[in-house]
């Protein structure tokens, strides 16, 4: 088998983990603990992903060369966790009532559509093809995975039932989030001025000036 297989081998099986844990919780919390375990596992999921390239830049592990190189089955394999997390949550929790994403009390809700729309934009163009097609704008949409990340932790926060009632779980998420988007962008170390500086040693040339 190869790697690209293994990962959605691996993906499947986390999530039948997941709906196994949920079972051993009480019959009637346990669309309640679908909903929140299939949440949290698309969000952390989809942070660790979009860490992999700057852990990969900073340490050169070979664990994180490896997985820079399944980026995209990793990212396609987050937006199926948020998928099912979305139609758990519409059977379980909203029956399949739509006009819930714009109740004005349950604005989080909205947001996490809004991020459910980015993850799935991007997982669509997670191809050669749109990569030649959209050209410098494949670059751009990739670059909503910032918003996305934004709008999942209100969601999460606002939302959670299990996970973000934790204050332990939510600081570790927020302190995961503030390290990377500070490596992420933190601005390029200039040259040294010295670099620039004429040489400390006359050359021939100037020598002969
Ligand atoms: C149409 C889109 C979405 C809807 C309607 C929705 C709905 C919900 C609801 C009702 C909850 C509360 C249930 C609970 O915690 O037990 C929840 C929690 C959560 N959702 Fe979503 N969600 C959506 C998209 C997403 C996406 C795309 C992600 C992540 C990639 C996500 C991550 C989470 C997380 C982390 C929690 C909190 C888990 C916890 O702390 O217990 N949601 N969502």
């Amino acid at each position: 088998m190869d790697n690209k297989a293994k990962v959605y081998l691996g993906a499947a099986v986390l999530m039948l983990l997941v709906f196994g844990i949920g079972m051993l919780g009480p019959a009637k919390m346990q669309p309640v603990l679908w909903m929140s375990y299939t949440g949290f596992l698309a969000l952390a999921s989809l942070l660790l992903v979009v860490a992999i390239p700057i852990v990969a830049k900073a340490t050169r592990h070979p664990l994180a060369m490896k997985a820079l190189v399944l980026q995209r089955q990793l990212g396609i394999c987050v937006f199926l966790f948020a998928l099912v997390h979305v139609l758990i949550t519409m059977q379980f929790g909203l029956g399949w009532n739509i006009a819930f994403l714009l109740d004005p009390q349950a604005t989080f809700l909205l947001v996490g559509a809004i991020a459910f729309l980015i993850l799935f934009a991007m997982a669509a163009t997670s191809n050669d093809f749109s990569v030649k097609t959209l050209g410098k704008n494949w670059k751009r949409l990739q670059m909503l995975v910032y918003v996305a990340i934004l709008l999942l932790l209100a969601h999460f926060i606002n939302a959670g039932l299990v996970f973000a009632k934790n204050p332990i779980v939510v600081g570790v998420v927020l302190l995961f989030c503030v390290a990377g988007a500070y490596f992420r962008f933190k601005p390029k170390a200039k040259p040294p001025v010295s670099a620039k500086q004429e040489p400390m040693e006359p050359s021939k040339e100037t020598i002969k000036q």
